[in-house]
């Protein structure tokens, strides 16, 4: 069995640059208990067997209750009401079958191929722009100049949140982020914040929804908002405040890892790059194998339903279960050399997005974003360097990514160049 102490240290900051070797010593066990009782789950075999297993539950968020304040008035009424409303605005990617299945539909019904095409012409021209703004810069910080406004300003612009609202959300979506990572579950302080914070982007929300029912547009918010299902109805007020929530942020707070970590492996590699920038064709398969290599969403958390016994391991009912994605992807039994960045593997069945039932809904377009930021970045950024390698990271360790990434730059080359 492995060290116990091993998912500890995954969620060390100081491991955050390279958590791969820690990865590789989980991976002596396929399901890997931790002494504060987790299951850590590591192998591309164990974590597809557990992805299609119904004795996995997604609904583990702890209760989010106000902590008391001491006034009877708030403590007794206006609290408990507000945490009632507040566990019903459960997103379905913490949600199981069957209200997850209904309100999945929901949202694929509105985001679909042809509003993801759509997107293609307006994307291109967002990272065109952005890059024209840094024309004779000699430094960026990629990370705040680039990947993380290209995806705010999609995202926002595909629900239909106005551009002047979008300042409003960075420090919202990071915050609400941590209630993926487990550490920041058990903080009461962490705990307090999540609730403020929800609390203020729920209200935003119904307001923002309100104005979409008095005047529609063709914004996939007012999809929501205003169509119906055949067989499920019309969305709930709860579910659809929490589910553009929950777009909102996954929309914030992966895409940017994906670009950012994207051009740190190609600048690792600058060989990759230049062969980026002279066949721009091979940017789909790539940016799989950085899927696979780097990946922006490491781990997610579980509940065992059932006792459930797997590669030797008993998972006890009710025990607290990590999918460490990020390691499956990575697993020597499922992938050649797996610690090699190599573009044209093929057979990359990367766990990337997930897999299985919650298998990410914005996979199209966080691929379509990708390529068309890694392939301009690749194509404009004249003779890019990077200033901190490792560059300093997020505190996450579920969403992992650079918090900046510096590169020293010749300028950047027009578009047609
Ligand atoms: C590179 C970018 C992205 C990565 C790496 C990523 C990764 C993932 C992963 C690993 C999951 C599975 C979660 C689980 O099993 O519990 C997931 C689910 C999800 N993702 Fe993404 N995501 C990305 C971008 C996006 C974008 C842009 C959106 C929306 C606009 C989005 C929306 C969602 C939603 C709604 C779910 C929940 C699906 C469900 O529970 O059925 N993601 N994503």
């Amino acid at each position: 069995m492995p060290d116990p102490t091993l998912f500890a240290a995954v969620k060390d900051p100081a491991n955050r640059p390279n958590p791969y070797p820690l990865y590789a010593r989980l991976r002596e066990a396929p399901v890997a208990r931790q002494d504060d009782g987790t299951y850590v789950v590591t192998t591309h075999a164990a974590l597809r067997a557990l992805l299609f297993d119904p004795r996995i539950s997604s609904e583990d968020l702890p209760s989010t209750s106000h902590p008391r304040t001491g006034n009877p008035f708030k403590d007794w009424i206006i609290n408990p009401f507000k945490d009632h409303v507040r566990t019903k605005h459960r997103p379905f990617i913490f949600r199981d079958p069957p209200d997850h299945d209904v309100l999945r539909r929901h949202v694929m019904r509105e985001f679909t191929p042809e509003r993801i095409r759509a997107m293609h012409g307006r994307v291109d021209g967002l990272v065109a722009d952005l890059l024209d703004r840094r024309r004779d810069a000699r430094a960026i910080d990629l990370v705040d100049d680039f990947s993380y406004p290209l995806p705010v300003t999609v995202i926002c612009e595909l629900l239909g949140v106005p551009p002047e609202d979008e300042g409003r959300f960075h420090g919202w979506a990071t915050q609400l982020a941590t209630a993926l990572e487990p550490d920041a579950r058990q903080d009461e302080a962490a705990l307090g914040r999540n609730i403020e914070t929800f609390d203020a982007i729920a209200a935003y929300m119904q307001d923002l929804i309100k104005d979409k029912r008095r005047h529609p547009k063709d914004d996939l918010l007012t999809g929501l908002a205003t169509r119906e299902d055949p067989q499920a109805g019309r969305m709930g007020d709860y579910d659809l405040i929490a589910t553009s929530i929950l777009l909102l942020i996954a929309g914030h707070e992966t895409t940017v890892n994906l670009i950012t970590n994207g051009m740190l492996t190609l600048l690792r590699f600058p060989a990759q790059l230049e062969r980026l920038r002279a066949e721009p064709e091979i940017a789909p398969r790539l940016i799989e194998e950085l899927l696979r290599y780097e990946p922006p969403v490491h781990f997610r958390t579980r509940k065992a339903l059932a006792e459930i016994e797997l590669a030797g391991t008993t998972i006890p009912a009710g025990a607290p279960v990590v999918l460490l994605f990020a390691s499956g992807s990575r697993d020597p039994a499922r992938f050649a050399d797996p610690d090699r960045f190599d573009p044209d593997r093929e057979d990359n069945q990367h766990f990337g997005f997930g897999g299985s039932l919650h298998f990410c809904v914005g996979a199209p377009l966080a691929r379509l974003e990708a390529e068309a930021a890694l392939v301009a970045l690749a194509r404009r950024l004249r003779n890019p360097r990077l200033l901190d390698d490792p560059p300093p990271y997020r505190p996450g360790a579920s969403l992992r990514g650079p918090e900046h990434l510096r590169l020293a730059i010749d300028g950047v080359s027009p578009p047609d160049a």
